[in-house]
C-alpha cells in the first residue's frame, strides 16, 4: 500500500553538509517527498516526538542532540515507505548498520545516528502532524 513516512535528518548530518546526498538517497529509491522544511527542534516539539523514550537512560542525551542544531523534516511517499526508509536507514545502531545503508555509510554512534524514520503507520501519521500542518502536505 501507500503509505507516508516522517524523516528527519538529523543535526549531525546538517552541520556535515550531506542532507543533499541523504536526500538523493531516498528520491533515486523512488520516494517522493510530498512534504520538506528546516528547522530548529524545541525542547517542547523534541519531547512529544521522543515521549515513548521518556524513561530511557539515554533520553537526556537523545534531547540535547536532537535540539543542538538544524534538522530537516520530511515526509516521504510511495509504496510501502515506511518498511522502504527503515531498510534504507539500517539498524538504529550504526555498529551493526551494513555498508550501503545510510547509517552504515555515514555514522559510527547510536546517538549521532544521521536519520530518524517512523517505525510503524500509527507512528507515521502521530510523527508527521508533529511537524506538519494538513496545509504542507503536497498531494
Ligand atoms: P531514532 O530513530 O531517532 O529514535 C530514537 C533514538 O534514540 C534513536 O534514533 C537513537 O538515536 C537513540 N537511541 C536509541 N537507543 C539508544 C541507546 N541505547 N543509547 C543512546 N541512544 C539511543
Amino acid at each position: 500500500a501507500v503509505e507516508s513516512t516522517l524523516v528527519l535528518i538529523k543535526p549531525d548530518a546538517v552541520a556535515r553538509k550531506i542532507c543533499g546526498e541523504i536526500i538523493s538517497r531516498f528520491e533515486r529509491r523512488g520516494l517522493t517527498l510530498t512534504a520538506m522544511k528546516l528547522l530548529r527542534i524545541t525542547p517542547e516539539i523534541a519531547a512529544k516526538h521522543y515521549e515513548e523514550h521518556r524513561e530511557k537512560p539515554f533520553y537526556p542525551e537523545l534531547l540535547e542532540f536532537i535540539t543542538s542544531g538544524p534538522v530537516v523534516a520530511m515526509v516521504l511517499t510511495g509504496p510501502e515507505a515506511i518498511k522502504i526508509v527503515r531498510t534504507m536507514m539500517g539498524p538504529t545502531n550504526p555498529v551493526n548498520a551494513p555498508p550501503g545503508t545510510i547509517r552504515g555509510d555515514y555514522a559510527t554512534i547510536m546517538t549521532n545516528n544521521i536519520v530518524h524514520g517512523s517505525d510503524s503507520e500509527t507512528s507515521a501519521k502521530r510523527e508527521i502532524n508533529i511537524y506538519f500542518t494538513e496545509q504542507e502536505l503536497v498531494q
